[in-house]
């Protein structure tokens, strides 16, 4: 393993019925309170009457930011920070999805920053201040509503970033399943490629003696690979979305990561394809993380035929680890495209005429990038030809 320091400072409140905890996570001191969230599936749910009804009754003064867009843009964010200023507000709450977190981080850290938010995104600055904020979480997907990380679009100049810091970890986050009831069959889907690649990114390591850690992502990639054709079946089933709930916040909130070193060069490569196209980044990384293992797999075959085997249940007997970890591939791309996931750039209808631009936009300002193996343009251009 290496070395490694773990702490995570948020407190997670799981379960039927837990929103009435809001009364006990807001810190009694906050009295102004900006509720964040997305596009209206909150409103059209009811979550949102009940939180303001709580809140209410909880005597503190509310503000709004509405329309916090999927894929969250640097626009909003101001918007969100200005308002924070203006009205003095003590506490942000966001209600939503990864994005609509995401946008929050960046709000409450845009709230204390003098400067240009952008700046700290693309870590040109760095700061320890923040307003204190909490999630109520209502898709099963990024992890954001348990770890530090926040990805941010700038749309001016086609990027999307993705950054963190020590103060931008949620103080609490409220997870009920019931909240997940109303996620679409699309999103529902995204949200489980998500989790699942977000454990990939974290499989393929060459950090060596990782035999729990191995088995901590095996076992939430066989649960979620058991869970989802029944979910997608069944999109209001308690138990099927309180697994999905779970298993979305363990595979990102550094559990896995305590000594084993992960690649996401998939997930970069994915939000650069976000930044040019704007789709939505569980659709691109089910397009694209079979072909960044096919990709890679000579890095260390062992990794791909390890998941292969106690994944996929391929039978190695007679065939070198290249030959089990590429029939493992192929499983995985069959159970995405079985639970309804897309498979190609063209099902977005991306072709290869912005592709030197998504492969400037992966790299940045950066030659190469990547850990289990350096991807450099060429490299990329390479994984994203494959993709079309
Ligand atoms: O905006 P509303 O109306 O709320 O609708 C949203 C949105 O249209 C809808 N939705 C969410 N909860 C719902 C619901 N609809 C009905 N019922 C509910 N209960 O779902 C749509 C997508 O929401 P979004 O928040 O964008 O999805 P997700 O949670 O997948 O977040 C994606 C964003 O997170 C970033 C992605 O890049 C993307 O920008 N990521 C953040 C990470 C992190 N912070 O750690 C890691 C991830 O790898 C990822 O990159
Ligand atoms: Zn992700």
């Amino acid at each position: 393993m290496d070395t490694f320091t773990y702490h995570n400072p948020t407190r997670l409140v799981f379960g039927k019925g837990t929103l009435e905890k809001l009364k006990e996570e807001i810190p009694s001191h906050a009295k102004r309170i900006l509720i964040v969230y997305g596009g209206g599936s909150i409103k059209r749910s009811g979550l949102y009457e009940q939180i303001l009804s709580i809140l209410k009754e909880m005597d503190r003064e509310v503000f709004e930011l509405a329309g916090v867009e999927p894929n969250p843009r640097l626009t909003t964010v101001k918007r969100g920070a200005d308002l924070c200023r203006k009205e003095e507000i003590d506490f942000i709450l966001a209600v939503g999805g990864g994005s609509v977190i995401d946008c929050t981080k960046a709000i409450a850290v845009g709230a204390r920053y003098e400067g240009d938010i952008w700046e700290i995104i693309t870590r040109k600055a760095t700061t320890d201040k923040a307003l204190p904020f909490g999630t109520v979480l209502t898709l099963a997907a990024t992890g954001s509503e348990m770890n530090a990380g926040s990805v941010i679009t700038n749309w001016d100049t086609q990027e999307k970033v993705g950054w963190g810091l020590p103060v931008t970890y949620p103080l609490f986050s409220i997870l009920d399943p019931v909240n997940t009831f109303t996620v679409p069959l699309n999103q529902t889907i995204y949200g489980i490629v998500d989790m699942m690649s977000h454990v990939l990114e974290q499989y393929f390591t060459h950090s060596p003696n990782t035999p729990m850690l191995d088995r901590f992502c095996e076992s939430i990639l066989n649960t979620v690979i058991e869970t989802a054709p029944h979910m997608v079946k069944d999109l209001e089933n308690y138990e099927l979305r309180e697994t999905l709930l779970y298993a979305g916040t363990m595979a990102l909130n550094g559990t896995l990561s305590m000594g084993m070193l992960g690649d996401w060069s998939t997930h970069r490569i994915e939000h650069a394809v976000s930044a040019v196209y704007d789709i939505p980044h569980g659709g691109g990384l089910a397009i694209l993380f079979p072909h960044w293992i096919r990709y890679t797999i000579d890095a260390d075959p062992s990794r791909a035929a390890k998941l292969a085997v106690r994944v996929f249940g391929v039978d190695p007997a007679g065939k070198s680890d290249r030959e089990v970890g590429l029939e493992g591939v192929d499983r995985l791309r069959e159970f995405w495209s079985s639970i309804g996931a897309p498979s190609r750039l063209a099902d977005y209808d991306i072709d290869d005429a912005k592709l030197d631009l998504m492969v400037e936009k992966a790299l940045l300002s950066e030659k190469e990038f990547g850990r289990f193996q350096k991807l450099s343009k060429d490299d990329v251009r390479a994984i994203l030809q494959a993709a079309l």
